[in-house]
């Protein structure tokens, strides 16, 4: 894990994918990464910086050197998976990672690369995770990374936001 190209790309593919903490990336890269999860409307720009360099785990998509595509296995916030817990009505340890600030750049979208990302986490880390999104995009990428769409859709800041978790057997409703 705390290598930084050890995911090789599937042959022919233009993209690198690989995994690292974010200590192993510049302050530059870290930025970067936050401009694209950023430009994905997947978070505030605020949140984005400060929480990016305290991930647990990175996923980061390149092409000729470039970082087109991130995502995240983010640090523990208990109080955040205990609002989650409450918003989707679905009962989980509120020691329970989240996986997000997941982006790709517009040019590079429809690639796989959002699968290719949570693929690479996943490989990594293997506890229980949760993830929510309100973009249907998102739900086919974590639908198809063994992620289960549980409880009841809320009004996030802008959309109806979905709850999905992955790996955990506690009991759906609270
Ligand atoms: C959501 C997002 C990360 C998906 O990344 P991506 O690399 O483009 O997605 P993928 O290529 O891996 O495709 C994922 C699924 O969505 C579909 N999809 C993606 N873009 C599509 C498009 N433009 N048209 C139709 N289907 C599309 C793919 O077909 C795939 O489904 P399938 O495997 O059943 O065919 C990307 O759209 C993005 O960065 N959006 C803005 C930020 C955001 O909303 N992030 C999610 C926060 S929770």
């Amino acid at each position: 894990m705390n290598e930084k190209d050890q995911s090789a790309s599937p042959q022919g593919s233009e993209y690198e994918v690989h995994t690292c903490t974010p200590a192993l990336l510049s302050a530059a890269e870290i930025s970067v990464c936050a401009d694209i999860v950023v430009v994905g409307d997947a978070v505030d720009s605020a949140s984005a910086r400060r929480n990016l360099p305290r991930a647990r785990l990175l996923a980061i998509a390149r092409t000729k050197g470039q970082i087109v595509g991130v995502a995240a296995i983010k640090h523990e916030r208990p109080w955040y998976a205990a609002k989650t817990s409450r918003d989707s009505g679905v009962a989980f340890a509120k020691n329970t990672l989240e996986l997000g600030y997941v982006a790709v750049l517009p040019a590079h979208q429809n690639k796989k690369l959002s699968q290719r990302l949570v693929k690479a986490l996943l490989a990594e880390y293997t506890a229980p995770l949760f993830a929510t999104t309100y973009t249907e995009y998102m739900k086919r990428t974590l639908g198809k990374a063994g992620f289960a769409n549980k409880g009841k859709e809320w009004q996030g800041r802008r959309h109806m936001v979905s709850f999905w978790e992955k790996g955990a057997d506690a009991p759906e409703k609270v």
